[in-house]
């Protein structure tokens, strides 16, 4: 379905000195599908007017929080269609809900909500709206992420016997949560939620094993210290996984691993051959034979398929990155909109990605309290 001019889209989140929400904007306007006309970007109203100036905003659409943001948007003709979502997890169930309500398409950043139960909620909410639902499942919208997915899909690794995934950062292995808002409210279990590093970069770890593997996983056993004295939150996870079919997994997350960035590497191991994909090398797909032989796959390239090509905006060779893998997204998102709505749940994560990775969140954290395997629910 075509349509005239860019979709209409809010902004929730994205203050002053935040991290986020930047990004949206930018993938947001990259392919020209979105124009974003309005916004809460903080729940200060002068910090929200602030932020709207400096990105052309008229100021009378500019609100402090998202209360007002929908209540005007509501009587205008040129109203908003679309919010995207970039706070707190603490803070997605209502605005989610309340964007649903009022008639609008929704992208919410992960983690989907903080707890199990307002996800549930949040999933009936959606399942009665006519609208989009889709997260920003960052590492989804990679060409060679999606590459990787198809290759699975297609057989090319014969069965998955083993997926083993890693995400380490650096960055809270000391306690700057006094004087760093990223941190503040990412080891405040009152914003986050139940999960401190589980919730931030596990659930990123998880929902890309199952989105590549094509597995689920039905059972976990969780180790998930806090290693800053302190913290109420877990910094470090450790997470044994199975899944459906059999195939064993490990998923390792940490945000003290001392000189770390953002290394997220994900390997799928196949009875015919494996693959391995790190985010610090993102437009490379390697390939491994049992023979001795290793295929590099380059994001661009007629080797990498299909999906990769049609993720990939580059020639061979030419970095492409973060916002562009995000600005993928925003593209599946607005395609789904105008009408493509298979997109959600397929290539595009929605709600069921969002309902899964709370399990996962839930799960982990009970499996630590208990000390034991834990199955996950709906699996
Ligand atoms: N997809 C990804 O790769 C990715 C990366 C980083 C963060 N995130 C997620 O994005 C969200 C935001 O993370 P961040 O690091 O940008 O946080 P941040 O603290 O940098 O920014 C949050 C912003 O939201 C504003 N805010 C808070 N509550 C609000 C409300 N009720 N209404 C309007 N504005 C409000 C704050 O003033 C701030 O400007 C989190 O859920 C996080 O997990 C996702």
């Amino acid at each position: 379905m075509s349509r005239d001019g860019p979709i209409r889209l809010a902004l929730v989140g994205g203050g002053p000195g935040s991290f986020i929400g930047g990004v949206h904007r930018m993938a947001a306007l990259l392919d020209g599908r979105f124009a974003i006309v309005a916004g809460a970007f903080s729940r200060d109203a002068r910090k929200s007017r602030e932020r709207g100036a400096a990105w052309g905003i008229d100021p009378a659409r500019a609100h402090a929080g998202h209360g007002p943001l929908l209540t005007a948007e509501a009587v205008r003709r040129d109203g908003i269609e679309a919010v995207a979502i970039a706070t707190p997890n603490a803070s997605h169930a209502l605005i989610a809900a309340d964007a649903l309500a009022a008639g609008l398409h929704v992208v919410c950043d992960k983690p989907m909500t903080a707890t199990l139960e307002e996800a549930l909620q949040l999933a009936s909410a959606v399942r009665l709206a006519s609208t989009v639902f889709a997260l920003t499942y960052t590492y989804t919208g990679y060409p060679m992420v999606r590459a990787a997915r198809a290759q699975v899909a297609a057989g090319a690794l014969g069965a998955v016997r083993k997926v083993v995934v890693d995400y380490a950062q650096g960055w809270l292995a000391t306690a700057i949560e006094g004087e760093n808002r990223q941190a503040a409210w990412r080891t405040d279990p009152a914003e986050a939620g139940a999960g401190g590093c589980v919730g931030d970069i596990g659930v990123h770890a998880f929902q890309l094993a199952e989105y590549i593997s094509g597995l689920r996983v039905e059972s976990l056993c969780a180790d998930l210290p806090r290693v800053v004295p302190g913290r109420q939150l877990d910094d470090d996870c450790n997470i044994l996984l199975r899944f459906g079919g059999g195939a064993p997994g490990a998923l390792i997350a940490s945000q003290i691993a001392t000189g770390e960035r953002n290394a997220l590497r994900l390997r799928v191991y196949g009875e015919r051959a494996s693959l391995e994909w790190s985010h610090e090398e993102p437009g490379l797909l390697r390939r491994h034979s049992p023979d001795g032989r290793s295929e590099l796959l380059y994001a661009g390239g007629e080797a990498a398929g299909p999906d990769a090509r049609s993720a990939a905006r580059l020639p061979p060779g030419h970095p492409e990155g973060f916002i562009e893998a995000f600005a993928t997204i925003y593209r599946d998102v607005a395609d789904a909109i105008c009408g493509d709505r298979r997109l959600v749940g397929g290539v595009l994560p929605g709600i069921d990605d969002g309902v899964r990775s709370m399990r996962f969140i839930d799960a982990a954290v009970r499996s630590h309290e208990r000390r034991s395997w834990l199955t996950l629910e709906g699996s």
